[in-house]
C-alpha cells in the first residue's frame, strides 16, 4: 500500500508511477490529514511511504501521522521522497521511526522534482519543471521495480554535511520557518476557495471572499502554487517567481 503525501503533486506524480509498477493501492494522507480520520491502515504487501523533502526529512507532519497511525499487515515500510535538489541524511530518521513504530525499514529512494518551495528558493517555469520531471521518471520506476520484487532500496549516500542538514539545521528550520503570518492574498483573488479545499491541515478559511491563514500552516506550497489568480504571495520571497503546482503545468500545456 502506498501512503502519499504530497503538498504540489510532485510526490503523487511519484506515487502513481509506482502504484503503476506494483500495482498497490494508493492512499492520499492530504485526505486523511485534512479530514482528521483515524489513520488505520491494513495491508498484506509492504507499506511505501511517498512524501516530499521537508528541510532534508520527511515533513514534520507526516512523521506525526506515521506514529500515531495502526499499520497492520505487513511488517515491510519502504520510503520514496521527491525533493528540489537533495534529501540529505532523511534515511536516518525514517529508519528510526520504522524502529520506533514497528516496521522494518526497506531503504529510502528519491528522486528530483521541481523546487516548489516558492517561500524559500527560486521554483522553475513551466519549461525547466517538464524537463526535470521527464529526467526524474526512469529513476523512480526503477525504484518501483525494486519495490515490486521485494528487494531493499539503497540509501542516498550521506556526508557530515547532509547529517548536520537533516539533524540541527532541520531542527531549526521546523522551529523557526514553518510558519503562515507572511501569507497574502492580493486584490487579484477572486474568491475561489481553491486555496481553502486545497490545504491539508485546514489552515485556510475565506472571510468576505478572501483566504485568512489560521497558524497551523505546514508549508506544503499549495495554496500558493495552485491559485488560478496567481493572487496569493508569501512576504516578498515569492513575488516575481513562477507558481508551481503540477496539475496546473500539465493542463495549462493542453491548451
Ligand atoms: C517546506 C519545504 C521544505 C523543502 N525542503 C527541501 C529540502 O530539504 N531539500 C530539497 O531538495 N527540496 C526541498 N523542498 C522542495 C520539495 O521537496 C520538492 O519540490 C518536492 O518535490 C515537492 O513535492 P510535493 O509536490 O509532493 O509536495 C522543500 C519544499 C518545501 C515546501
Ligand atoms: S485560490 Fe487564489 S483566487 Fe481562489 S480564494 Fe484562494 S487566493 Fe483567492
Ligand atoms: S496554508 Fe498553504 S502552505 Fe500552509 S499547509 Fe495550507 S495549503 Fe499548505
Amino acid at each position: 500500500m502506498i501512503l502519499c503525501f504530497s503538498g504540489t503533486g510532485n510526490s503523487l506524480y511519484a506515487a502513481r508511477l509506482i502504484a503503476g509498477e506494483t500495482g498497490d493501492e494508493l492512499v492520499s494522507l492530504n485526505e486523511i490529514m485534512k479530514s482528521g480520520a483515524p489513520a488505520v491502515f491494513d495491508s498484506e504487501r509492504p507499506y511505501v511511504i511517498a512524501a516530499p523533502t521537508h528541510g532534508w526529512r520527511l515533513p514534520a507532519a507526516v512523521e506525526q501521522l506515521l506514529r500515531r497511525a495502526k499499520l497492520s499487515g505487513s511488517d515491510e515500510m519502504y520510503f520514496f521522497m521527491t525533493c528540489g535538489s537533495e534529501a540529505g541524511n532523511a534515511a536516518k530518521y525514517c529508519r528510526a521511526l520504522c524502529e520506533d513504530i514497528g516496521k522494518q525499514y526497506m531503504g529510502l529512494g528519491y528522486a528530483v522534482m521541481p523546487e516548489n518551495y516558492l517561500a524559500m528558493f527560486p521554483t522553475p517555469g513551466p519549461d525547466e519543471a517538464e524537463r526535470i520531471i521527464e529526467r526524474a521518471e526512469p529513476g523512480i520506476l526503477a525504484a518501483a521495480r525494486e519495490i515490486a520484487a521485494g528487494r531493499p532500496l539503497q540509501d542516498p549516500k550521506a556526508g557530515a554535511l547532509d547529517r548536520f542538514k537533516s539533524g540541527p539545521v532541520n531542527a531549526a528550520f521546523r522551529a523557526l520557518f514553518i510558519k503562515d503570518g507572511k501569507f497574502r492574498a492580493l486584490d487579484s483573488c477572486i474568491g475561489c476557495g481553491k486555496c481553502a479545499r486545497l490545504c491539508p491541515v485546514n489552515d485556510i478559511v475565506l472571510k468576505d471572499g478572501r483566504p485568512r491563514w489560521l497558524g497551523q500552516c505546514i508549508h506544503c506550497m499549495a495554496c500558493i502554487g495552485a491559485c488560478p489568480a496567481q493572487a496569493i504571495e508569501y512576504g516578498k520571497a515569492s513575488v516575481g517567481r513562477p507558481r508551481y503546482y503540477i496539475d496546473r503545468l500539465y493542463s495549462e500545456r493542453k491548451h
